[in-house]
């Protein structure tokens, strides 16, 4: 494995080539780093399952950097007008960006990429790199996140590496995630339109522009489902996480082999503890999400007994922490 910078323009090409002839390569994007293979190329998607330890089941995402991309991963004749409108409509305020669209696919993209569905999720990442990686090399990249399955989302380069380390050709280090949530996933086929995982693009943002939309709750059950993402038990932690409703974790006596993830800075004396962590100081939900994987990280490599995580305020980019961190708890 090759882990590269990814100022130096040389280093996009030879990775851009890379893919192209069907290797991996984990490359940065504004929500989290992804494992990019070929979309089209057979052998790459099935080793991003076997690299990731993920079942194939759970569909990838595919990756673009251009609408003119849509066109081979798209069956156009088979989007609804409404849902077309709607697609105009949020790609033209949000792409590229935060946000993952559910689209009937194209029969000549490979199954494996979508689990077989009728439906591809498709994103045109707002980060220069991942653009740059995309149009290189062929347009169409598929691009889970790239950690290990069921383990924490990876926003820096050394977590992809101590997690997939030479399992993969090359790392494409671009620093920092700056958004630190993976994308909205959204079925804009649904009527109304359903999101199926929260994420970096707030509900908010989408309801003001195409009016209410449902969301999937957690389920219960770890079976496939209609997002297969959904499963209860997803990026979490090795430590147990046990979550805190907000304002209760201060009042909560310290234990020495616990470690704490406030979402806001209180009165709490223990705060310049080690084991604690603040996700914004001044309770900011942009610089919350930003902090929330990789604080986790460093909360999860102390080899603590327990984490105790406070909930974060349930609206904007606070769904998606609290999604996540209900996700990553042991006692759900
Ligand atoms: O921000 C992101 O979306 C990152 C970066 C790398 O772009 N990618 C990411 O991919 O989070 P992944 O594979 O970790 O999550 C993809 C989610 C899963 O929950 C999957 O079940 C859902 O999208 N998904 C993908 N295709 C789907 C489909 N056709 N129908 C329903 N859900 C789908
Ligand atoms: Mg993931």
């Amino acid at each position: 494995m090759d882990l590269l910078s990814s100022q130096i323009g040389e280093n996009i090409s030879r990775a851009a080539s890379c893919l192209a002839q069907g290797g991996l390569v984990a490359f940065p994007t504004e929500t989290v780093y992804g494992l990019g293979g070929d979309a089209f190329n057979v052998s790459a998607l099935a080793r991003i399952f076997e690299v990731k330890n993920r079942p194939r089941f759970d569909p990838l995402i595919i990756h673009i950097a251009e609408l003119a991309a849509l066109d081979r991963l798209v069956l156009w004749e088979a989007l609804e007008r409404e849902a077309k409108e709607k697609f105009d409509l949020l790609t033209k305020h949000f792409w590229p960006g935060p946000l993952t669209l559910l689209l009937p696919k194209r029969p000549e993209l490979p199954g494996l990429a979508n689990a077989g569905l009728t439906t591809a999720a498709i994103r045109f990442p707002a980060h220069e790199t991942a653009q740059k990686l995309i149009k290189l090399s062929t347009g169409a990249v598929a691009a889970p996140s790239a950690n290990s399955f069921g383990c924490l989302s990876p926003t820096k380069a050394t977590h992809v590496q101590a997690q997939l380390g030479d399992k993969v050709d090359i790392i494409l280090d671009g620093g920092r995630s700056g958004l630190g949530l993976e994308s909205t996933v959204l079925d804009i086929c649904a009527q109304p339109c359903r999101i199926l995982r929260p994420g970096g693009l707030s509900r908010e943002h989408i309801e003001a522009l195409i009016g209410p939309v449902e969301s999937l709750e957690i389920s219960n059950a770890d079976e496939p489902l209609e997002s297969p993402g959904q499963l209860k038990s997803h990026s979490a932690p090795r430590t147990p996480l046990h979550l805190c409703r907000q304002g209760e974790l201060a009042s909560l006596p310290e234990l020495s082999d616990e470690g704490r993830l406030y979402f806001s800075a209180s009165e709490n004396e223990g705060q310049n503890s080690p084991r604690v962590r603040i996700l914004s100081q001044k309770g900011d939900l942009m610089e919350a999400a930003a902090n929330f994987f990789d604080m986790l990280h460093e909360l999860d490599k102390l080899g603590l007994r327990l984490i105790r995580a406070e909930e974060a305020p349930p609206q904007g980019l606070g769904a998606a922490i609290n999604d996540r961190l209900r996700r990553a708890a042991t006692d759900k």
